[in-house]
């Protein structure tokens, strides 16, 4: 394998010397989109959320800033990740504001409905399913929570196809194929907003608020 596939598959599961140096970069290079995701986020609410496919945790201190009163449970499944993230959220972790773990988004290790806000910043392209993954990030969520995705690539980009020919298992979905997936999922409403300039998506998909409580 190539040098360049060998540094770009650390993005689907950073491990290794090579690992720790995808993790850091990541952190600055998908600021921009994870901030642009987060603007589509109520101002107030949501105190119980996690966030998937951690990576570097740079978002994990983004969402803790953004809401005050809130606390983080962040996972993901390489040690790399969690240990990076780790350390850039040493401060939340002491004050009990978050937790960061290791685990794979197709087995959550969380109760039913423990989530009032999940979010997945450039993540879903290596999920299992992605329809069952989905699933449980709608079993993990209460009624009337939300599912944050934020992708830096909206499968409408021919030049996206470098990605695919350098990082193995990766999937980019378009509006349709995520929507599908996530309504197959179980999720009622979803709204995708797009910035068609940068190829950037964002979904948010929401999970049906009842108005009982039968599905806890
Ligand atoms: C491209 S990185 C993005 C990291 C971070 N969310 C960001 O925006 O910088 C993808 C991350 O998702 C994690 N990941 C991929 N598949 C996963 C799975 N099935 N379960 C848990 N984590 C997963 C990888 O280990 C990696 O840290």
């Amino acid at each position: 394998m190539g040098i360049l596939k060998v540094f770009f598959n650390n993005t689907r599961k950073p491990e290794g010397l090579l690992g720790r140096c995808m993790v850091g970069s990541m952190n600055h290079a998908h600021a921009a989109l994870a901030d642009w995701g987060l603007r589509h986020l109520p101002e107030t609410g949501p105190t119980e959320i996690a966030e998937l496919g951690c990576g570097g945790g740079r978002n994990i201190r983004a969402l803790l800033r953004k809401y005050p009163v809130a606390t983080v449970t962040a996972l993901d499944y390489s040690k790399i990740s969690v240990e990076k993230a780790r350390s850039v959220n040493r401060k939340g972790l002491q004050a009990g504001r978050c937790r960061i773990i290791q685990g794979d988004v197709s087995h959550l290790p969380f109760e039913n409905s423990a989530f009032d806000l999940v979010t997945a910043f450039e993540t879903v392209y290596f999920w299992p399913g992605p329809t069952e993954s989905f699933r449980e990030v709608y079993r993990t969520l209460r009624p009337g929570g939300i599912f944050l995705i934020a992708n830096e690539s909206d499968g409408e980009n021919s030049q996206d196809d470098k990605w695919l020919s350098v990082i193995d298992g990766m999937r980019i979905f378009n509006q349709i194929q995520l929507t599908t997936f996530l309504t197959e999922a179980g999720f009622s409403e979803v709204i995708v907003k797009r910035n068609t300039k940068k190829h950037w998506l964002c979904a948010l998909a929401i999970r049906e608020n009842t108005g009982h409580l039968g599905n806890k």
